[in-house]
């Protein structure tokens, strides 16, 4: 995949987000939404994936069919909004193996500081998957990517449901090999670095914290 950001514009992944974003919406229908939407923005992230074939024999003749060549992948949800997007991408790639990072802002250099970090062992031979829905300043997200290439990741795409211009400028600026898939980018960040218009705290919607 070459391009660094694509925004995927279908109808059906558009309406999804629309009712994703409304207020009124329930949480049990909010992570149902995200996780159909995930699943159509993983067709997109997926779609380069390298393919090979191998003989069959269909009912009626053999043939040589096309399947997916072997690529190894790598799921990492960045906790713990990401794990609201990890089950879709699952379903659709039920032999990926699965990693998590975890990060809190540190209060008084505004750092994001690692608490945990555990991600399968052979990363450098793994195309790898960051899912987080909401990309807003970017630290994070930059941080967790800093993380997976200390451990040895080197084909990394980072999937997300919303993006800010400004946390798609960090990514850019920290990581322009990493490209982005999102079903939107919406005008900005408030003070307190919330997306808007956005859809509110994506983990606290997905798991009825608040
Ligand atoms: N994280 C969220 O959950 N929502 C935002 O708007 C920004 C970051």
């Amino acid at each position: 995949m070459s391009k660094t950001l694509t925004v995927v514009d279908h109808p059906l992944v558009q309406h999804k987000l629309s009712l994703m974003r409304e207020k009124g919406t329930p949480t049990a229908v909010f992570r149902q939404l995200l996780r159909e939407i995930t699943q159509l923005l993983a067709y997109e992230i997926t779609r380069d994936l390298p393919m090979t074939r191998k003989p069959i024999e269909t009912p009626m003749e053999e043939m040589e069919a096309p399947v997916l060549a072997g690529k190894k992948l790598a799921l990492v949800s960045i906790l713990r909004a990401g794990n609201g997007m990890l089950d879709g991408v699952l379903e659709l790639i039920p032999l990926a193996r699965v990693g998590f990072v975890g990060l809190y802002r540190d209060e008084a250099t505004l750092k994001p500081v690692q608490y945990y970090f555990k991600v399968p062992e052979d990363l450098s031979d793994r195309l790898v998957i960051v899912v987080d829905p909401m990309l807003a300043t970017g630290n994070s997200s930059a941080a967790a990517v800093d993380l997976l290439k200390k451990a040895g990741a080197g084909n990394i795409r980072f999937l997300c449901l919303l993006a800010a211009p400004e946390g798609i400028k960090r990514m850019h600026e920290a990581h322009p090999d990493v490209p982005i898939v999102t079903a939107a980018v919406d005008r900005g960040l408030n003070a307190k670095g919330y997306i808007l218009p956005g859809l509110g705290d994506a983990g606290d919607r997905m798991f009825g914290t608040k």
